[in-house]
Formats: structure tokens, sequence, C-alpha cells
């Protein structure tokens, strides 16, 4: 293997201390501690398993924390409803509302419904606009995360070619806009996207988020590329695997992320950081 492996669990941790810090440091200076209200509808179980990580997370570090569990068959009146009592809530300084909602759901309308400053997930069309805008507030907080992880390489990010396969509102439109932002050159990739592999190929940077379980193979690596692997799926025996072949690409890829183990915990500690963010433009508006 020649690849440094991007220990996200590690970077994570190491985010997760000093937000901990901060947060004794204000609460030692009297002030509150950052709250952050998750929002579950139905119960469908990954996204049990993610709302649990996020909430013991914020304990750790001290955060305010409030899980309110919907049922699956919720009205949408009634989440905007809460929505709204939330967005009035001081304590509170972040609201995630955890996707997929159900069919009777609109989630566009629920995102639209937090207020820019609590959209601690950076999906508001205000905090998008922003990032298109090069003017980010509050940001999506898997591709911060990314951008955090390529920070620990101490690679100049400025004019490389990044390749991002798969074009989520949550992963790869966003990730695209932080590689502009950073200078990068980009090409966002779909099921439509011909030559995959040619452009792959040809990437400095590969960004893997398709859902695809070892998707992307060994051989489509540009020597020494980066290659940040999004994707959290399960094979057949179990076991976790990311949207890239690991093994074969770690062979050629000069830093790499494991899965688990790197993109999914940057995610969390970002979570932390954004709800920090937004407590500090809530406090420094009072
Ligand atoms: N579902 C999958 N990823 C996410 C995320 O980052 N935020 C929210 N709210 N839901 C998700």
């Amino acid at each position: 293997m020649s690849a440094h492996i991007l220990d996200g669990k590690a970077i994570a941790a190491d985010l997760r201390k000093t937000i901990q810090a901060e947060v004794k440091t204000l609460t030692a200076a009297g002030q509150r501690p950052p709250g952050l209200a998750v929002i579950l509808v139905g119960d469908n179980p990954a996204s049990q398993v993610y709302v649990r990580n996020k909430q013991k997370a914020c304990e750790e570090v001290g955060f305010l924390s409030e899980l309110i569990r919907l049922e699956a068959d919720t009205p949408q009146q009634a989440l905007l409803t809460l929505i709204d009592t939330l967005n009035q809530r001081e304590e509170i300084d972040g609201i995630l509302v955890q996707l997929p909602l159900p069919d009777q759901i609109d989630e566009e309308t629920v995102i639209e419904r937090i207020l820019p400053t609590k959209d601690v997930d950076g999906f508001h069309p205000y905090n998008v606009g922003r990032l298109v805008l090069r003017m980010p507030l509050l940001r999506p907080c898997t591709p911060k995360g990314v951008m955090t992880m390529l920070d620990h390489t101490g690679m100049e990010l400025a004019g490389k070619d990044a390749v991002i396969i798969g074009q989520s509102n949550i992963v790869g439109r966003p990730m695209a806009l932080e590689l502009l932002m950073a200078r990068c050159t980009i090409t966002v990739c779909h099921s439509r996207t011909k030559n995959l592999t040619d452009k792959i190929r040809g990437a400095d940077i590969v960004i893997a988020a398709v859902g695809r379980p070892e998707f992307v193979q060994g051989d489509w690596i540009q020597p020494g590329a980066t290659v940040i692997d999004v994707g959290i799926n399960r094979k057949d025996d179990g076991k976790l695997c990311g949207d890239v072949d690991f093994t074969a690409a770690s062979e050629v890829a000069g830093w790499i992320t494991p899965v688990p183990g790197g993109v999914g915990p940057m995610t969390i500690a970002t979570l932390l950081e954004n709800t920090l963010q937004a407590a500090r433009l809530h406090n420094d508006k009072t």
C-alpha cells in the first residue's frame, strides 16, 4: 500500500476536543451552552442510528441537545409549526431535520421554514446561495468536513483538477462549490456523464459520493491522487464499505480516506462546529 491514510476519526476527535474546550470557556464566562434540536420523523433505521450518533456527540462536548421524535404519518403542517416554535426558542441555536422525510412532507418547504441562522445543515437556500456567492455562512457538514480533511494533507488546492461523482444537494453540489471556492477546477459527474472513467483518471482529487459499493476501481485513480470516499454501504457479508475499492485504490492513491473512520466522523464533528458557530451568531446579536 502506498497511500497515506486520511484519518477522519482522529481529525474529528481533535475537532471535538477543541469544541468541548470552547464550550467550557463559554459557560465559565456565564454564557449558555450551544443548543441543538434534532427532529426525526418516522423510524427509518439508518436515520435512527445517525440521529443517535449526533445526539451523543452533542452531549460529549457539553451542548444542550434535544431529540424530537414524530410519528411517520405526522402532517407537514405539524412539523412546520414545531419548527416555528424552535425558531423562537432562545436556547436552541441549531435545528436539524433528519432526511429523508416521509412522502406526505415536502423537504424543501421544511428546510425553508428553518431560520437561516439556525440551519446547521446549511441546506436552506439562503445558506446555499451564500456559498455560491463565496460568502458562506453555515456550510453543509459533509463537504465542509471534507475541506477540513483536505487541509490536513497540507496540499495546495488552487489549480487542482477535482472530480466529484454524485450531484446531490447534501454532498455533490455543495462539495463542488467548496472546491471551486478553494480555486480547484471542478467536474461534477452523474448518471448521464460520458466517459466517466476518463474523467476520473484525469483527477488530482476524486470525491466519491454515488452510494454504490466499491464502484470506483483502483485503476481509475491517477497515481498520487487524493481519494475522498463519502459512501457508506453495507456489503452482503454485513461489513461496511465505501464507494471506492479501497484495497486497490490505496495501492495507487497519494491520500485516501477509509470507510468507516473517514468522512463519517467528520460530518458529525462539523455539525458540532456549525452549531457552535450558530450559537456565536445568536450571542453576537444579543
Ligand atoms: N440525511 C443524510 N445525511 C443528512 C445530513 O447531513 N443532514 C440531514 N438533516 N439529514 C441527512
